[in-house]
């Protein structure tokens, strides 16, 4: 008789954690309507134009919503959010207080088979990842590429996510966003000036293929600016409509 399978993990309640929790929602607080504004509307601008066919939307680690327009998710008919902080999920609930959200307890990003349970999800469902695949790593090491083209291929998910982080400010004439190809030097010329940058390089470079991304500069707080990366990613035809 086979091994029944055992159950997905569940996420771990976390009130301080280095992706989020309280510290990351006092910046929020400070920043959002400051230095964040060119970021928030960069996403706001990434999201209008994805139009994924779906109408329903998983959203992984959305925090609070701080950095995600409102009005966006009047679209879609459920919207289920898997963020392990308790302030965000109460957060999120009372900003998005118009849309049909619920949240889910599962851990979609940990276990021998990260983001398996997103991919039995029914198929008229997008994914979208909030800014988090830069900041958590797969159980088994390594980066999310592989991972991504191999669990997700046929499904319509979206990322904005950390590519790197440092403390050198950006070049005075930085776009505060642009779309670009090339390899990551290259990118990264755009923003900053030449010469050696100390970067932690957050391993999301290209999360969806070689081709061209958009770009845009998250001024965190003083002192700490992340360049962040947005990638689209169609998905098969999924027009069976099976149930998951
Ligand atoms: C940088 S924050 C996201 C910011 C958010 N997009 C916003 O608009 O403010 C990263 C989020 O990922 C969440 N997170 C960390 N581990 C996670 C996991 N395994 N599954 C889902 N979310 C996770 C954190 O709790 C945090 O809220």
């Amino acid at each position: 008789m086979p091994a029944p399978a055992s159950p997905p993990p569940r996420l771990a309640t976390r009130w301080i954690s280095d992706a989020g929790g309280l510290r990351y929602h006092l910046t929020a607080l400070r920043e959002r309507d400051r230095a964040w504004r060119p970021f928030r509307q960069a996403v706001a601008d990434w999201l209008a134009a994805w139009q994924p066919a779906a109408r329903h939307l998983l959203l992984v680690g959305p925090s609070a919503g701080h950095t995600l327009p409102a009005d966006w998710f009047a679209r879609f008919d459920t919207v289920t959010a898997f963020e392990p902080d308790p302030i965000a999920r109460w957060w999120l609930s009372r900003r998005l207080s118009g849309v049909p959200l619920h949240f889910d307890g599962r851990d979609v990003l940990a276990g021998p088979l990260p983001l398996a349970d997103l991919a039995k999800a029914r198929d008229d469902t997008a994914i979208l990842f909030c800014n988090v695949l830069g900041q958590v790593r797969p159980a088994g090491g390594g980066s999310w590429h592989p991972v991504l083209r191999d669990v997700l291929a046929g499904r319509r998910w979206a990322s904005y996510h950390d590519v790197v982080s440092t403390a050198q400010p950006p070049r005075p004439d930085a776009p505060e966003a642009l779309q670009a190809g090339g390899d990551l030097e290259s990118v990264l010329a755009r923003f900053w000036r030449g010469g050696e940058l100390a970067l932690v390089d957050h391993e999301t470079f290209r999360l969806d293929g070689q081709r061209a991304a958009d770009y845009a500069l998250w001024r965190l707080r003083p002192g700490q600016t992340h360049l962040v990366e947005w990638v689209a990613h169609p998905g098969a035809d999924q027009s069976t409509g099976a149930a998951g």
